[in-house]
């Protein structure tokens, strides 16, 4: 039987070939294994990439988002960390990640609801909750899957009520918004380079990008013991630097960055064309603003029909996945009063109920693709 992967790194792997292995071989040569030159290189070609001032590499998307707000609370409050009274407002509909970052920098996630849609934060419901309480003093959008948050609205509430905005881009390497890259409207912007991200090593990896030079010269001091001389320090840091190795192979990556976010945005519109007239799923939402580089196509299964269309793909050799099954706000670890919910949050945990990634490998055949239409189709016929 046909076996479609939600992914498939070693086709990847074997389509990059000579440039991985060229690069990790320059680092075996020279051997410089903390803050080798690729670290360096990747960080300024990044930032070009992106049209970001500063970039800052990290050793995951995890640290990147904890390293972003803290370097913001040094700045703004001039604290080592913010306090349980500060409010960071972000959605339940999203990786753990998000809101352990809000905890771990020493504030209050408060999970707002997504846009049914989108699945992206609902930026009327931050507008309430901003009119309604003062202690908020930043949000963190996720450009879920790849789509784009409406970050001119954002961006307006946070002029509005003064807050920063720290964008998770862990899913969207890549993506934009009117003429400007995800990672860089924002004060930062967190990437992971998780092996499954659409620009992802081969291991753990990340970058912050910011173009305020406060922040970085901050960020620099964090990812290294919290010092610019780290046996004398200044700051509660964390030993978070970007591998070299990793940092060569994301580097390698790179170059084939734009290629495979088409592949990505090719496969969905094939997806697109294929679903439309099925009943009972509902595709992705296309933004005229955006540029949704398709991390992941996901679809929503109405009528509680999605693990029975899972099941019934699984038996077909077709995998897909559930990002996510719970919503933040159910979790043990935001309980206990450490974080705070706005309204009921009803289309965060239908989608957790609903939502369902198909396959989306860059380099998957048309057939593969066609296969996965067809059982789709069959299945919800
Ligand atoms: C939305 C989101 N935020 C944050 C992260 C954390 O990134 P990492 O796994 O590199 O720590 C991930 C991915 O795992 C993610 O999908």
């Amino acid at each position: 039987m046909k076996q479609i992967p939600m992914l498939d790194l070693k086709l990847e792997y074997d389509y990059m070939k000579k440039d991985i292995d060229g690069a990790i071989q320059t680092c075996l040569d020279h051997q410089r294994w903390i803050f080798g030159p690729e670290v360096k290189a990747l960080e300024d070609r990044i930032a070009e990439y992106l049209g970001a001032k500063h970039c800052i590499g990290a050793c995951s998307g995890t640290e990147s988002l904890v390293l972003s707000l803290r370097a913001l609370a040094i700045k703004i409050k001039g604290e080592e960390f913010f306090d349980k009274s500060d409010e960071i407002l972000t959605t339940s509909f999203t990786f753990t990640a998000t809101g352990d970052a809000i905890l771990r920098s020493g504030a209050t996630p408060v999970f707002v609801d997504i846009d049914p849609e989108t699945y992206n934060i609902d930026t009327g419901k931050i507008a309430e909750y901003c009119a309604a309480n003062t202690n908020v003093v930043g949000i963190m959008p996720v450009h879920l899957y790849g789509q784009t948050c409406d970050m001119t609205a954002i961006m307006e509430l946070a002029g509005k009520h003064n807050l920063f905005i720290v964008e998770d881009v862990a899913q969207a390497f890549g993506g934009g918004w009117k003429d400007k890259k995800l990672g860089t409207i924002g004060d930062a912007g967190a990437f992971s380079f998780f092996p499954s991200k659409n620009l992802g090593g081969f291991g753990d990896g990340g970058v912050v990008a910011t173009n305020d030079d406060t922040t970085a010269e901050v960020l620099r001091m964090l990812i290294k013991h919290g010092g610019k001389d780290k046996y004398n320090v200044d700051h509660v840091g964390y030993n978070a630097r970007l591998d070299t190795l990793q940092a060569a192979i994301v580097g390698a990556k790179l170059k084939y960055i734009d290629e495979f976010n088409g592949r990505r945005k090719k496969i969905a519109e094939a997806y697109t064309v294929g679903l439309k007239d099925v009943a009972g799923i509902v595709l992705p939402e296309k933004i005229a603003d955006a540029d949704h580089v398709f991390h992941q196509y996901t679809v929503r299964v109405l009528d509680g029909k999605r693990d029975e269309l899972q099941s019934a793909l699984k038996e077909k050799g077709v995998s897909t996945m559930i990002y996510y099954p719970f919503p933040l706000h159910k979790m043990k670890v935001f309980g206990s009063g450490r974080s705070k919910s706005f309204g009921s949050l009803e289309n965060s945990e239908a989608a957790t109920q609903s939502v369902l990634s198909l396959p989306m490998e860059p380099l998957q055949s048309e057939e593969s693709t066609r296969y996965v239409i067809s059982n789709v189709q069959e299945h919800l016929a």
